[in-house]
């Protein structure tokens, strides 16, 4: 199949959707590409570098859109401002287009899109499931946007972001707070930590705590029973007015403290909430920053202004929308990689062909329109701690339905009987020590097996965490051998004691803060 891949027309964009590495890739896969000239010149991507490992330039874009059987890019579909056309009405039967899409503000166009016949896969809409991280296009752009922000806010900030202790004096570290501990958010606390700003964060879901500490900053609890945040697909649900209160009464106290805010506050398909009001921002020292990532949904700030940069009260507040395209390079990097992967993904065969299985839950999911059908929302991600129930329905009725065979009430000896003979022959020729580990080895076998079978997959990893724990039971030899004659020997058996130890307490604890995250 052959992959077109047109240049963005969006005023600004510079990111485009094909690097020269995933190229690479992208062939070796079996397809065949063709690049817009000049598309990768913004992100300094060369045509040369495209042109050496094998991608076919074009000068007209009309010729990509309506010969490629794929249309990879970065933003949605637009009218061309040069050349009039826009690129889904040139679109016909059998072509798959892949780009961020944003189904649910754009009804219109997924419309015209079904109308064309086409399928289209939305980069916006992978699900947050550990399975599709290598695809999640979202993710890779919020941690860019995160980022980005702390050095946008650093531009506006006339001072430090680390605290020195100088000949001229002392300066203060600056104080730094992030809203919303989701991708962007911890991108934003990682990158203000590492330039040496004290960094405060808050979420309204608890279970970011330990993320946010991980990271040396500190977490802003609010003591709010069980409205937690945590909701569907990995992401947050809609809080209630008592614990958005709550929380701005948090903000208008921090707000005086901190120099420099930077909100990522949102529930997708939403509104942002507005969390910093007019008067929190006047209550800022001047020459405060605010860099509101929400720009786009409206802003957390009430004084934002999308895609501007405005002085109020003294605060400089940042409403840019473009924060990942202002990193091109390194974000066409990784949305290059998340795109290669979706189309390996739907390439099994590694023969140059893709195939949208709607019976695969991560393609599924991202699939907006299939073959002139709008197939957007896509059921619920289905996250369950409970053994699989995926069970062959007409497999079952088929077997309810067939007579069983009547097994014979003695059938089951069979197997004991020759076992029995097995065991008994080999009692025979082998050392007596020798059988009695043999039985032993097999029961554990046994044991193992029935213990590990039960347990869900999801609840592999805790599980792995509480065997290495149990298997610490060495401690029971160690402990034998400490009285012991031998100096050597207990010396020894109390270092083998004080190891074993730290395995049981931290296998133990290690499950045990495992379990918590599984826990609603
Ligand atoms: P995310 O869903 O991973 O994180 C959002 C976080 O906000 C979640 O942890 C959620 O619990 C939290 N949150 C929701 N309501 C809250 C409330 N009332 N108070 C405190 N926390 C709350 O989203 P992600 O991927 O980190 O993106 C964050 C924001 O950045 C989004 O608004 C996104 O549109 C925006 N973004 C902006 C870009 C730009 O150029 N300006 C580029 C990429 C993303």
């Amino acid at each position: 199949m052959l992959i077109g891949i047109p240049k963005e027309i969006e005023e600004g964009e510079k990111r485009v959707a094909l690097t020269p590495e995933t190229a690479e890739h992208l062939i070796g896969l079996g397809f065949e590409l063709e690049l817009e000239k000049n598309a990768g010149a913004a992100a300094n991507f060369s045509d040369e570098a495209y042109a050496k490992v094998g991608v076919q330039l074009v000068e007209d874009p009309r010729h990509l859109w309506r010969t490629a059987d794929i249309i990879i890019k970065v933003r949605p579909p637009q009218p061309h401002p040069e050349l009039g056309f826009n690129g889904i009405e040139l679109l016909k039967e059998g072509q798959t287009l892949i780009s961020f899409i944003y189904p649910a503000q754009n009804p219109r166009m997924l419309q015209r899109l079904a109308e064309h016949g086409v399928s289209a896969i939305a980069m916006d809409a992978v699900p947050r499931i550990s399975r599709a991280q290598k695809l999640d296009a979202l993710s890779s752009m919020a941690n860019i946007a995160g980022y980005r922000a702390v050095i946008e806010a650093a531009q506006h900030f006339g001072r430090f972001f680390t605290g020195q202790v100088t000949a001229a004096g002392r300066i203060p570290p600056a104080k730094v707070l992030v809203i919303g501990a989701g991708v962007a958010g911890l991108a934003a606390i990682g990158a203000a930590k590492s330039m040496g700003a004290v960094v405060r964060a808050f979420d309204t879901r608890p279970e970011v705590k330990e993320q946010v500490e991980s990271l040396n900053a500190e977490f802003l609890m609010l003591d709010f029973g069980d409205d937690e945040g945590g909701g569907e697909g990995g992401y947050a649900k809609t809080m209630s007015p008592e614990f958005i209160k709550a929380e701005m009464d948090l903000f208008a106290s921090q707000s005086a403290d901190v120099d420099i805010i930077i909100t990522t506050a949102l529930i997708p398909g939403k509104p942002a909430p507005e969390l910093i009001t007019e008067r929190m921002v006047a209550n800022m020292k001047p020459g405060s920053v605010i860099v509101d990532l929400a720009a786009e949904a409206g802003g957390n700030c009430k004084l934002t202004e999308r895609n501007k940069v405005v002085v109020k009260h003294d605060v400089t507040i940042i409403g840019y929308t473009d924060l990942p395209s202002r990193l091109a390079a390194q974000s066409s990097q990784l949305l290059a990689t998340n795109l290669r992967h979706l189309i390996a993904e739907m390439c099994p065969e590694k023969d140059g062909t893709i195939v949208i299985d709607m019976d695969d839950e991560v393609i599924r999911g991202c699939t907006v329109v299939k073959d002139g059908e709008i197939t957007w929302p896509p059921p619920a991600p289905r996250i369950s701690l409970a053994p699989s129930e995926d069970i062959d329905t007409e497999a079952v009725e088929d077997l309810s339905r067939k007579e069983p065979e009547p097994a014979h009430p003695l059938a089951f000896l069979v197997p004991l009987v020759l076992a029995g003979i097995g065991l008994f022959g080999l009692g025979l020729v082998a050392p007596p020590d020798f059988m009695g580990h043999l039985i032993v080895f097999v029961l554990s076998c046994f044991v193992g097996y029935m213990v590990i079978w039960g347990v869900s997959h999801s609840l592999h990893t805790p599980l792995m965490s509480v065997t290495n724990a149990i298997s610490s039971i060495i401690v029971i030899g160690a402990l034998m051998q400490v009285s012991t004659p031998s100096t050597l020997g207990v010396l020894l058996a109390t270092v083998a004691i004080f190891i074993t130890s730290i395995n049981i307490v931290g296998g133990f604890a290690v499950t045990q803060r495992m379990l918590r995250m599984f826990r609603k």
